[in-house]
């Protein structure tokens, strides 16, 4: 059995603070994000949470599959900015979607995390415990946000994306994924506190451990990286997925982007962008798509999947 992708949603809040707002609250210049990050603004929840945005998206995803919420067995909510602890976002999200048969739960990978929920996800299905799965990561990263912090508060923004796995005899899967306590301290947030990261010190992991994990899932299923329809990375900046692709000798255009608009969303960038791809028709069935995600933990990892 294999998870098929056969929905997808995507909710960003409507305010949005542009790098021109930005320049008025910490010292910063709208050229200096674009070209060191390729971001122009970010969305911020103002009258939404975690919990309304990943409803949201889910909502969309579940129409757009067109699964019933009753036949969902599964809720997996990846996130690192809960409105609350308990109860978990995941049973939230499950009491607005109606959706009274799923076992639910959160999972915190940063922002690694919706591919690390993604993984989790093929896996129940793999072993037959649940056919039908629904995967979110949704952030409110901008109350985690220090706004007198120049060095992280142009980066990060709010939003939820949203997949419904059914499972199925045929399709293709696979995946990597590691973690390295040990660097940990390259990027924190106490539950008290505030994002604090050494930018270069995660600049450098990520261009050097996703090529790697990517090379090493795709040598488990014997591909090519020409054979990769799509390469759907985390988006936490232009030059880190054009590094990427650069180091797999990728042209940059099978690595979409849209961090432009919502900066890094963390455990939602990867959906958000997956929704918009199947929005504008781009992907077509049979496709491979590898998904990547990489953040805090340090946490990284790849996974295939066919169309
Ligand atoms: N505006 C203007 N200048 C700035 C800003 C800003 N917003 N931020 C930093 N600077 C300054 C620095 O103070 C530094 O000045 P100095 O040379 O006088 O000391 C200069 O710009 C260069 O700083 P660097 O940190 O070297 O800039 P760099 O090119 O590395 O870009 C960035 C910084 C964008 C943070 C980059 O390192 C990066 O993207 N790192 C990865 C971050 C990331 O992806 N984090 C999320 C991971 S996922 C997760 O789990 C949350």
């Amino acid at each position: 059995m294999v998870g098929r992708i056969c929905g997808t949603g995507a909710y960003a809040p409507p305010v949005f603070a542009s790098n021109e707002d930005l320049e008025n609250v910490v010292d910063t210049s709208d050229t200096w994000i674009r070209e060191r990050t390729g971001i122009a603004r970010r969305h911020i929840a103002v009258e939404d949470t975690a919990v309304t945005m990943a409803v949201k998206a889910a909502r969309q995803a579940l129409a757009n599959g067109k699964i019933d919420p009753e036949a969902v067995e599964l809720i997996l909510v990846s996130t690192i900015s809960p409105e609350r602890v308990l109860p978990c976002t995941a049973c939230e999200v499950q009491k607005q979607l109606g959706a009274v048969q799923a076992v639910c739960f959160d999972l915190n990978a940063a922002c690694a995390g919706f591919l690390y929920a993604y993984n989790t996800a093929q896996a129940y299905i793999r072993s037959g415990m649940y056919k039908t799965v629904l995967v979110i990561g949704t952030e409110q990263l901008s109350k985690l946000v220090d706004w007198t912090d120049r060095n992280t508060c142009i980066l990060f923004g709010d939003g939820a994306g949203a997949v419904v796995l059914t499972g199925e005899e045929n399709g293709r899967y696979n995946m990597t994924a590691h973690s390295d306590g040990r660097k940990g301290e390259a990027l924190t947030c106490r539950t008290d506190g505030k994002i604090k990261m050494d930018g270069r010190e995660v600049f450098r992991f990520a261009v050097k451990s996703v090529p790697e994990c990517i090379r090493e899932l795709l040598e488990r299923e014997q591909l090519l990286a020409e054979d990769i329809d799509y390469f759907v990375l985390h988006q936490a900046n232009r030059r880190i997925v054009e590094a990427v692709a650069k180091r797999l000798n990728v042209p940059p255009e099978r690595f979409p982007m849209n961090l432009e608009e919502y900066g890094n969303t963390s455990s939602a960038s990867i959906p958000i962008l997956l929704h918009e791809m199947k929005q504008k028709g781009i992907l077509k069935p049979g496709m491979k798509l590898v998904f990547a995600g990489f953040g805090a933990g340090l946490s990284w990892g790849a996974s295939l999947t066919e169309w």
